[in-house]
Order: structure tokens, then C-alpha cells, then sequence
């Protein structure tokens, strides 16, 4: 666009020269090219100066900073729990504004040819990540209206293509997951005439598409090898095909020394970087969304929130305590300090709910299978425990019971009879399950071994010999 304006600019200069040279030099004798130009220099002038404001204006458009409105549905819950905040939740998310601008000014569609398309959004397990790219940067683009085309965010999981895939078939008129699959076996040529077909289909044929890769580090802890430099080249490969695709990926930070030994550690050379929140941020993200739904609190009862949410695993344990009380005490209510304390505070909320739960399942059966259950949830990498999607298909009916009953306290999710924890801080802040971690180490490490050769093989067509 730029360069556009560049070109006008000196197009005008030119014309003015010429009418201006024409104006003190008459004469009949000239070749007709000329003539043309000195009898049209006028309009000339008048079009290309109206050329050059509306690009001004669509500049300004473009690089306007932008404006974080909020609008909430008061029949949603404010606070969301362990899960992160979703588009939905929009209305209700804070203590994020600078990164969300910070981010904004990132995906700049008028930024030069040459511009870092590939946004890592990095911090710690339980910062806010997901959360941030979710309910604060998508939305935000989305006001943006008509501009970015934006396919829904997606996690690599085990079979990354088939993610990438689904995620692009959700907003392809129709099509089906497995022909995106076969467009992308043909490589960035593949991806070009998918995002090309979806510009299509939303009306702008240069339009930036967004891709949002969430969790990318289950490209390291689920994915096999074959499966991760496969979907690491492609995108990398569509990033050089496609002047204006981006991606935004978000990454855990533990796991950033081991991106960075994929042969693709140019990809995370602009990192946006997601920190703790500061005192400030947490007194708003308790307040501003209580506002929103009628919610009070009793003096001094979120400053003693605040002094409890000290940082590593805090922020999940203060969504989870947030989100219990708002369930106690209702739209209208007030959180007194004894509702807080009955709770077991943000420290105790979480591991509090999980001994409940685990109590409740084995007053029925004392055998209740509750820490082998949750050990399915967990894969392990150096040691850290961390998240491991499971098939309801593929647990017993006792272990249904079990994650049954965990979904219902929130500590689960179950999306289309896919189970996953709500938030990782279980593995860490919920002491029977820590120490059932610590004993298994090793069962859990060989597992996650052999689910990735077995990924790898299966993708491969199962060709390799097996010794
Ligand atoms: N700005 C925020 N305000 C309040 N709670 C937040 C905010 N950002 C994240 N959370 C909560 O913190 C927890 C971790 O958020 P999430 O986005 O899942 O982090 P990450 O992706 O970095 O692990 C979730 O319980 C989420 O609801
Ligand atoms: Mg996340």
C-alpha cells in the first residue's frame, strides 16, 4: 500500500511539472501523446490527489490503534474456571490491553513484503496464553471488519495435518477434512488454493488469513517425528508461498529449548512474550467482569485474593476460585471472607474440589480407579507433567465414572467425546495426583515413547519393518 502511495506521489509530481511547463510554454507544434497529457494534466491531477487521500485514509485505517470494546451475553458465567477464556468470553476478559495492542500491532496486513509472519506467543504453562490469542487478540481482529480472514485455532495433537485440516474445512464451503487432508499432501501449492478458495469465499481476494496454532508444544510432547517436521515445513513453506498468510502459535516456554533443536527455530524469532500478571491486572480481572454480572465482594476480601495469587500456577487457581464463588453465591450476591475461606482460599479451591470429588466416587466403590484415570490425562516430557487428550471410547466403564464425575467439578473438559484436563496446574497443585506422577515416571515416559513410534509408523503406512 505503501508503495502505492509512493508511486501516486511522484505521478503527481510528474503531472504537475507537465501542466505547469505547458502553462508558461504554449505552442501548437507538439506530438499528440503530449497534447493528450497537457489537455488532461488537470483532471490527471484531481484524480491522483483524490487517489492519495483515500489511501491516506484506508493508511489510517489500517494502522489505527486499536479500540478494546467489550460486550457481554449476561446469561454466560463471568468467570470461566480453569478452561481458558474463549472469543466468547470476550466481554469479560482483562488485565491484557497492552499485549493485546502489542499483538495487534503485529499483525499488521500493510506491514513490508519482508515482515516476520509467524507469531510466537510464549510463556509459561498457565500465564494466560491461549487465553490472550483467544478472547483478546482474535476478537479485537475481528473488529477489524471484512479485513482478516480467520480460520478457527486448532492444537497439533497426535496427527497435526489432520488438525490443520479440519480447522481449515470448518470455514471452507463445502468441503470435507479429507480433501483439505489431500490438498495439503501437495505441499504449499495445496495450502495456497485452499486459503485461496476461503479469500474467495469471504470476498477479498488479497485478504490476510489468519492461522492460530494453540499448544504448539504438542507438536514436541504428541506428535511423532515424521508428523512434526512434515506440519513444520509445511507451514513454513506456505509462509514463503503466500505473502499474506500469519500465523500466531502459542508455546509454552519450558518447551522453547526443544523448538528450537526442530531445525525450524527461525519460526520463534519474534516471540511475543506472555508474563505474570502484576498487581494491577489481577485487581481487574477479579472486579471488572463481578461488575459485569452484579457480583460484589465484601471489603478487603480481593485484596486478600490478590495477596494469595503469588505467581507460578496462581492465575488457574484464582479463574478455578473465581469461578466456585461465583457459583455459591450467584448474580446479585456478595462474596463475604467466610464464603472465601470455606472455599480453602485460591491456594486450597482446586485440590479442595478434587479431594471432594474423589470422596463422593469412593464412598460408592472404595475401588474406584480415580488416580490411574487421571494418569491418562498425562504425558511426560523431562519430567513435566503435561496435558494428554483421551477417547471416552477408550476407557472402561469404571474410569468413565470417574471422568464423569471430574467434568462435572470442572476439572475435566469433554468435547465431542474427547476428554482433557482443564488446565494442567491439576497435575501440579492436587498432591495425590502429583505424587501418583512422580511414582509412574517411568510407565509414563515409555508410553509416550511408544505412542509416538506408533503415530510415526501409522502415518508412514505402516511400511517400516519392526525388528
Ligand atoms: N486475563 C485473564 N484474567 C483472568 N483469568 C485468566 C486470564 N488469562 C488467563 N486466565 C485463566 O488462567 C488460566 C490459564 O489460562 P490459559 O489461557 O489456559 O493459559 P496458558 O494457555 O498460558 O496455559 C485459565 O484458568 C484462564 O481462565
Ligand atoms: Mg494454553
Amino acid at each position: 500500500m505503501k508503495l502505492v502511495l509512493d508511486v501516486l506521489l511522484m505521478l503527481l509530481g510528474a503531472l504537475l511539472g507537465i501542466a505547469a511547463n505547458y502553462a508558461t510554454n504554449q505552442t501548437d507544434h507538439v506530438p499528440w501523446p503530449l497534447r493528450l497529457l497537457r489537455d488532461w494534466s488537470v483532471p490527471l491531477v484531481a484524480v491522483v490527489v483524490l487517489l492519495l487521500v483515500a489511501g491516506q485514509v484506508w493508511m489510517h485505517f489500517l494502522e489505527r490503534p486499536v479500540a478494546i470494546t467489550r460486550t457481554w451475553n449476561s446469561s454466560q458465567p463471568p468467570y470461566p474456571g480453569l478452561e481458558a477464556f474463549t472469543e466468547d468470553d470476550a466481554g469479560v476478559f482483562f488485565g491484557r490491553d497492552r499485549e493485546i495492542r502489542d499483538l495487534v500491532g503485529r499483525l499488521n496486513p500493510s506491514a513490508p513484503a519482508g515482515a516476520h509472519r509467524f507469531v510466537a506467543v510464549i510463556g509459561p504453562s498457565g500465564s494466560g496464553k491461549s487465553s490472550l490469542v483467544r478472547a483478546g487478540l482474535l476478537p479485537a481482529l475481528g473488529r477489524r471488519r471484512g479485513l482478516w480472514v480467520i480460520a478457527p485455532p486448532f492444537a497439533p495433537g497426535a496427527a497435526p495435518l489432520v488438525s490443520f485440516a479440519s480447522s481449515l474445512a470448518a470455514v471452507l464451503p463445502d468441503t470435507t477434512v479429507e480433501q483439505v487432508q489431500t490438498e495439503l499432501t501437495q505441499g504449499a501449492a495445496g495450502v495456497r488454493r485452499c486459503l485461496d478458495r476461503l479469500r474467495t469465499a469471504r470476498g477479498g481476494r488479497a485478504a490476510p488469513v489468519l492461522l492460530v496454532v494453540d499448544q504448539l508444544e504438542e507438536l514436541l510432547t504428541l506428535t511423532g517425528a515424521r508428523d512434526r517436521g512434515a506440519f513444520l515445513s509445511l507451514i513454513d513453506e506456505s509462509l514463503a508461498a503466500d505473502p499474506h498468510l500469519w500465523v500466531v502459535a502459542t508455546l509454552r516456554s519450558d518447551f522453547l529449548t526443544d523448538f528450537l533443536g526442530t531445525g525450524y527455530a527461525a519460526l520463534t524469532h519474534q516471540p511475543t512474550l506472555v508474563g505474570v500478571l502484576g498487581r494491577t491486572e489481577l485487581f481487574e480481572v477479579i472486579e471488572k467482569p463481578a461488575e459485569q454480572a452484579g457480583l460484589s465482594f465484601a471489603p478487603g476480601v480481593v485484596a486478600r485474593m490478590v495477596d494469595d495469587t503469588g505467581g507460578g500456577d496462581a492465575l488457574p487457581l484464582l479463574a478455578y476460585t473465581l469461578q466456585q464463588l461465583f457459583l455459591r453465591v450467584g448474580s446479585g450476591g456478595t462474596v463475604t471472607e467466610h464464603d472465601y475461606r470455606r472455599l480453602g482460599a485460591v491456594a486450597g479451591a482446586l485440590s479442595d474440589q478434587a479431594d471432594r470429588i474423589t470422596a463422593d466416587l469412593r464412598r460408592v466403590d472404595a475401588d474406584t480407579p480415580v488416580l490411574s484415570t487421571l494418569l491418562k490425562f498425562v504425558t511426560l516430557e523431562h519430567g513435566e507433567p503435561t496435558r494428554r487428550r483421551v477417547h471416552r471410547e477408550d476407557l472402561t466403564p469404571e474410569e468413565r465414572t470417574v471422568t464423569d464425575a471430574f467434568v462435572t467439578g470442572r476439572l475435566l473438559t469433554s468435547d465431542n467425546a474427547v476428554l482433557d484436563v482443564a488446565h494442567e496446574a491439576l497435575f501440579r497443585q492436587w498432591a495425590p495426583l502429583r505424587q501418583a506422577v512422580a511414582a509412574s515416571t517411568d510407565k509414563l515416559r515409555r508410553r509416550t515413547e511408544l505412542e509416538r513410534w506408533a503415530q510415526d509408523w501409522e502415518r508412514s503406512g505402516r511400511q517400516d519393518a519392526i525388528c
